[in-house]
């Protein structure tokens, strides 16, 4: 098919929930996309932070379809050994006790926040069911997660929500002033993405742990975007010191295919059992067995590489006209802009670049494997436009 065939079955057929650029792609290799059109992109996006590996990684590919030559789907009747290996890996690598798989980021939130219910009801009884989260906050598209998330532009339409959730500025006071006696977690991602990419002041986050800590209030990380590898670290909350009771991560953690996780560590390691929560794709085989890939290779040396690739890019960014600002942590990059993001992003497509933008900024995280040869050519079209 050529685009304006794919363009007009979909806005035929397709839900009408999204906003699209006028393009499609065919294939590529790494972090340059081919479009329909056979033109060249270079992505800074990664499907929104979502191909690690950017596309056609040779590896990741043969270990997904190894899997798929085997079997597809179980489901959680039974055990599969890309699931139990998986878990093994992430909990070896972050220290976690236990892992809850989902499908998406959002599921893995539902899951963390309905655990926190459940350590508080067990340990407190009733009445102690209240989720705090951050202004400026997104959690995710279901009901709870929705309601969880910070920013009211997401809650126009979608009311009632769920009961005891509230939100707070990143800040003590207002977290004093809004975590009361009925709380049993707070939810923070320490890079807002959504909103900005705004990585939250470290003092604040170091309160907070402690705040937590002293009344028994769980630390939950969603650390959907900001997770496996992005800052250049494993996760992000580990640029802090601390240590959360929960963390929720998707989005990289399947290099493209669509696979959740609840990291439960010592203080919930047992809280959810047999007939609690479940999800039929939860820890599908095929799923897995691309994130053990994934996280496999995110060693030591593999994150100062991507370290390296942030400073090199921020520094340039730094340096460009029309740039106001550099936000975020390693390659979760936030650009402050003189000029209209969205209208940044459409140019940058037209010059063979994507970029994404969250509110007023433009957003850039690339897959973590960009060539130095793709960051100077996607860097040397956007700062053309940013002119
Ligand atoms: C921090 C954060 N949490 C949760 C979500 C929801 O993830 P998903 O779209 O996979 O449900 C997102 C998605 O952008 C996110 O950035």
């Amino acid at each position: 098919m050529d685009f304006s065939q794919i363009e007009q079955l979909d806005k035929r057929y397709h839900a009408e929930t999204y906003a699209y650029f006028p393009v499609a792609f065919t294939g590529g290799k790494n972090a340059t996309l081919i479009g329909t059109d056979g033109k060249e992109y270079i992505d800074f996006g990664a499907g929104i932070a979502t191909n690690i590996f950017g596309v056609n990684d040779e590896s990741w590919k043969a270990a997904v379809i190894e899997q798929l030559g085997r079997v597809q789907h179980v489901s959680n009747y039974y055990y599969a050994e890309p699931q139990s290996r998986l878990a093994e890996l992430l909990c070896t690598k972050s220290g976690a006790k236990r892992v809850f798989f989902a499908n998406s980021g959002a599921e893995a939130n539902e899951c963390a926040f309905k655990a926190a219910r459940k350590y508080s009801a067990m340990k407190y009884g009733e009445g102690r069911a209240k989720i705090v989260s951050l202004k400026g906050s997104f959690h995710g598209r279901t009901l709870f997660t929705l309601t969880a998330t910070g920013q009211d532009a997401f809650h126009r339409w979608f009311g009632p929500f769920v009961p005891e959730v509230g939100y707070a500025e990143a800040n003590m006071e207002d977290l004093r002033r809004v975590a009361d006696q009925k709380t049993c977690a707070v939810v923070i991602e320490c890079v807002q993405g959504e909103s900005g990419v705004n990585a939250l002041p470290r003092q604040f986050v170091t309160a907070l742990e402690a705040f937590c800590k002293e009344r028994d209030i769980l630390l939950i990380c969603d650390e959907v975007q900001s997770g496996n590898g992005r800052t250049g670290k494993l996760y992000a909350y580990e640029h802090y010191g601390i240590s959360p009771d929960i963390v929720t991560t998707a989005k990289g953690l399947g290099g493209g295919l669509p696979i959740g996780a609840c990291l439960f560590f010592e203080k919930t390691e047992h809280v959810l059992q047999a007939g609690d929560h479940g999800s039929t794709f939860g820890g599908n085989p095929v799923c897995c067995a691309g994130a053990v890939n994934v996280v496999s290779r995110l060693t030591d040396e593999f994150l100062l590489e991507v370290q390296g690739k942030a400073d090199y890019m921020r520094a340039k960014l730094k340096g460009f006209d029309g740039v106001t600002q550099v936000t975020g942590l390693g390659l979760m990059i936030g650009l402050g802009v003189k000029k209209n993001s969205k209208e940044i992003a459409a140019e940058c497509l037209k010059r063979g670049l994507l970029v994404l933008t969250a509110h007023e900024r433009v957003r850039i995280v690339p897959p973590l494997t960009i060539t130095k040869t793709e960051m100077d050519e996607g860097l040397s079209i956007l700062k053309e436009v940013l002119k």
